[in-house]
């Protein structure tokens, strides 16, 4: 017998299911080329429905080699890569530099499990010296961006005895089983059933989602508004993080994306980090900046929090690390990483020697070739193409972007800020097709997301936004977007 409850539960997560026929019926329509088809459908036919590709895309091309900004499908289609595999190819595919480094090392020592080596340690120091702020900094090594999330919130814990982890919605820290418990998406909670998420002491606040203000104010005459409503929250016993008559706090830590990734490029106000790192210092708990997205040079500084000119307790840092080799790792202060003991954290393919000789590499030509500047320069020169483009796309609601970090919000009427999600997922498509690789996101699945190799040139930026541009103005005859 099925009770009520139980077809209740089925039927929604029916809704989350991905389908075997529902993915190929969209390679079947999607106009790819004869070996992408084949290559797609072997792949839906041997790979769990679990993977994201089609989830990122109606039906995800297949990239068979690239080299710096740009992409070739198995078919020979080529693509202005505004992706860059999700901010892992900072450099550039096919890095001739970075790739020497690492076959260098594979071909001297490829890997030996938890000893130190030469690369590893010399990474070590780099990244430490990095860590912005006047103390003392090391470095814990983890192999993705969820672990080195797991790690500075295993060690937040550790350091200050507390539980709570502070973060925000829209927030994305990764979907392993620990960070899932961190992220904030709907369906996250559906993929933890039938067991409740592992981690239950994280409290989410409302992020500074200014065009969207959840308090309905507008940035900056709110004066920080959701700030002050955060502070509130430790002002009373009643709200769990704190108990200001006996001054202790239950909160380990804030762990924040300063500016928003996978919930689409959603960029808080400088002042907001800034308060909410004074907040932290005040009741005395520690400020994680998770940069594994937009770290490593996104932005044009090499961590996005530097803009607010806030020193993070710790960072976790991942993604283009090694241009394209796993490797990630969290650094911070001094005294949190020698709080623990040995063994307090490992996993097998950390500090894999290779991705560290890369990761060295990559420092290096970030010096000799200005690559933060490059990234400011160039991201300036994309922003004002979408500013120009917004003056006569009436479906531009709002831009925002920061070094090569950049977002547009689609909406159906600029006045109502109806989102055009709809839309957004089929210019997405038409982007695609039309040689453009980029993400489609948002709180309402309405934002377009660049994030270009750091190394794209100024002309690779003029066609895609030549191409952006004919995208859109198909969308917006077909979905009936118009200036009035
Ligand atoms: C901000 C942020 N944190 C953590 C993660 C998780 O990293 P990984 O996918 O390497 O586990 C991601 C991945 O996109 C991310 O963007």
């Amino acid at each position: 017998m099925v009770t009520p409850f139980e077809e209740r539960v089925l039927k929604e997560r029916a809704k989350l299911r991905g389908s075997v026929e529902a993915f190929k019926k969209r390679v079947e329509e999607s106009g790819r080329g004869p070996r992408s088809k084949q290559i797609l459908l072997k792949t839906i036919q041997y790979e769990s429905t679990g993977h994201l590709d089609f989830s990122l895309f109606p039906c995800p091309p297949v990239i068979d080699h690239g080299k710096g900004a740009r992409l070739v499908d198995v078919d020979g289609n080529e693509y202005i890569d505004l992706h860059s595999g999700f901010t892992v190819d900072s450099l550039g595919h096919a890095n001739e530099e970075v790739n020497s480094a690492i076959k260098a090392q594979m071909d001297k020592l490829n890997h030996y499990a938890e000893l130190p080596v030469e690369p590893r340690a010399e990474l070590a120091r780099i990244l430490a010296e990095h860590h912005p702020g006047n103390f003392e900094k090391k470095v814990m090594w983890a192999v993705t961006g969820g672990e080195a999330v797991e790690i500075a919130i295993k060690l937040a814990r550790w350091y200050t005895g507390k539980q709570i982890i502070i973060t925000h919605w829209g927030d994305y820290h990764g979907r392993t089983a620990g960070a899932m418990g961190l992220t904030s998406k709907a369906f996250m909670m559906a993929y933890c059933y039938p067991i409740p998420p592992m981690d239950t002491a994280v409290v989410r606040i409302p992020f500074p989602y200014c065009y969207r203000c959840p308090f309905g104010k507008e940035y900056p005459s709110c004066d920080l508004f959701c700030a002050d409503q955060f502070e509130t929250m430790f002002k009373s016993k009643e709200t769990w993080l704190n108990n200001p008559k006996a001054e202790i706090t239950n909160v380990a830590a804030m762990l924040i994306e300063p500016f928003q990734s996978s919930a689409g490029y959603i960029m808080a106000p400088l002042p907001y980090l800034k308060r909410v790192k004074e907040i932290a210092e005040k009741y005395d708990y520690l400020f994680i900046s998770d940069e594994v997205q937009n770290g490593m040079g996104r932005t044009g500084r090499l961590w996005a929090i530097e803009h607010a000119d806030v020193a993070p307790d710790l960072i976790t840092i991942a993604k283009s690390l090694s241009n394209g080799l796993p490797l990630s790792a969290v650094t911070g202060r001094q005294e949190i990483m020698d709080s623990w003991g040995p063994g307090a954290h490992s996993s097998t393919f950390t500090a894999y020697p290779p991705a560290c000789a890369g990761g060295i590499k990559v420092f290096e030509i970030y010096d000799r070739d200005h690559i933060l500047e490059q990234a400011a320069e160039k991201g300036a020169y994309f922003l004002s193409g979408i500013e120009e483009l917004s003056k006569r796309h009436p479906s531009i609601g709002h831009f925002n972007g920061l070094g090569l970090y950049l977002a547009i919000e689609l909406v159906v009427d600029r006045k109502t800020k109806e989102p055009a999600g709809e839309a957004a997922g089929w210019a997405l498509s038409e982007l695609v097709k039309s040689g453009v690789i980029c993400i489609h996101s948002g709180y309402y699945y309405n934002r377009l997301c660049f994030a270009p190799p750091l190394v794209i040139e100024k002309t690779e930026i003029d066609q895609a936004l030549q191409v952006l541009d004919q995208v859109l103005g198909k969308m917006e005859q077909k979905f009936n977007i118009t200036s009035e």
